[in-house]
């Protein structure tokens, strides 16, 4: 079976862009292959974040991924701050790395890269992740868009390293689905989805209850035109929805435009569609709250076996830039 990893920031509610353009492929992957998925709590460091909050977050994070569908029995689920082996490997790596390439990162740049106040992890932040995936000689990486930058500089960065110290690393592949790999803001449909919307309406949450989603949909942000076409370009909110729409239900987004006359009979459906796709996620997670300690145990023990596929990974790699191995 080939290996997955893939990762997740603790930072708040997991959204529709989350869900359709990752985790619904974390789902999918335990099933036939072996899989890794990591709450990237040292990652959620490297922005503003309340220490008091962050432990709390990594829990709800956790049991937000049961609730959509992650099985313990079939996939290893940990906090990445629970194996230590991944700062240590991210330290080889950023001594593998180039200012220069690491101030190409668009996300870096987004997020305040000028600023001389800005924090070393955020610059570092790609080259942990790398670690993060190289630990566990993962094939795929199932990821949304804006993740792809990230794992092209994890190729580099494991082609280099294999190339200067001898074969170490198995160099990954990204994951991006064919529909919804970018779902953007309702409110601002230029924009991506985030945690961090400035405005509460154009996220959804995967939590939300029906009347909330069906709310945020009317809400959601058109155009005056009112024809209903997919054109990403001219049309991104309309196009945004189309592809919400094509996506909870199979169909294909340019299809689904002929269905439609008005962007209300649109909307209708689109909300609709989603509330159903989430109810079961909604419910799991209220049955989870009744076993505060079963997510814990899921932590623990995903825990022991990252550990144990990354402890030798990292020894492998420490052994071929020619450290004195530990006595
Ligand atoms: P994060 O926490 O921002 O997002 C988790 C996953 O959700 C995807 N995603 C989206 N997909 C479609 N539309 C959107 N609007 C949208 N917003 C987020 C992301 O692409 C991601 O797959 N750097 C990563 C976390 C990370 C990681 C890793 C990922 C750390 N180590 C190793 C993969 C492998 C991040 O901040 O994701």
């Amino acid at each position: 079976m080939s290996r997955v990893l893939s990762g997740i920031q603790p930072s708040g509610d997991i959204h529709l862009g989350n869900y359709l353009g990752a985790l619904r492929a974390w789902v999918d992957n335990q099933r036939d292959h072996e899989a890794f998925y990591c709450i990237v709590d040292l990652h959620a460091l490297s922005g503003g974040f309340d220490p008091s909050m962050l432990a709390q977050r990594t829990v709800e994070a956790a049991r937000s991924l049961l609730a959509i569908g992650l099985d313990p029995e079939l996939c290893t689920l940990f906090a990445q701050s629970h194996v230590g082996e991944h700062p240590r490997l991210a330290w080889l790596l950023e001594c593998t790395a180039t200012m220069g390439e690491l101030r190409r990162m668009t996300q870096f740049k987004d997020k305040g890269g000028e600023s001389e106040s800005v924090r070393v992890g955020l610059f570092t932040y790609p080259v942990l992740q790398a670690a993060d995936i190289l630990l566990y000689d993962a094939e795929q990486v199932p990821v949304g868009e804006d993740q792809r930058q990230h794992l092209e500089l994890t190729r580099n960065l494991a082609h280099r390293f294999n190339h200067r110290y001898g074969e170490t690393f198995v160099v990954p592949e990204p994951v991006v689905p064919t529909l919804a790999a970018r779902v953007m803001d309702l409110q601002e449909p230029t924009r991506k989805m985030s945690k961090s919307s400035s405005s509460a309406l154009g996220t959804i949450s995967v939590l939300d209850p029906p009347e909330e989603i069906e709310r945020k949909i009317r809400k959601a942000v058109t155009d005056t035109e009112a024809s209903v076409r997919y054109d990403p370009a001219a049309k991104p909110g309309v196009s945004n929805l189309l592809e919400l729409l094509g996506s909870a239900t199979g169909a294909d987004p340019a299809t689904l435009a002929g269905q439609y006359s008005r962007y209300g009979d649109l909307k209708r459906d689109v909300a609709e569609a989603l509330a159903e796709m989430l109810r079961p996620v909604r419910e799991r997670h209220s049955d989870l709250a009744k076993d505060p300690e079963l997510v814990m145990r899921v932590l623990a023990s995903g825990a022991a076996r990252a550990r144990a596929v990354a402890g030798p990974v990292l020894g492998r790699a420490m052994s071929a830039v020619g450290l004195l191995p530990a006595p």
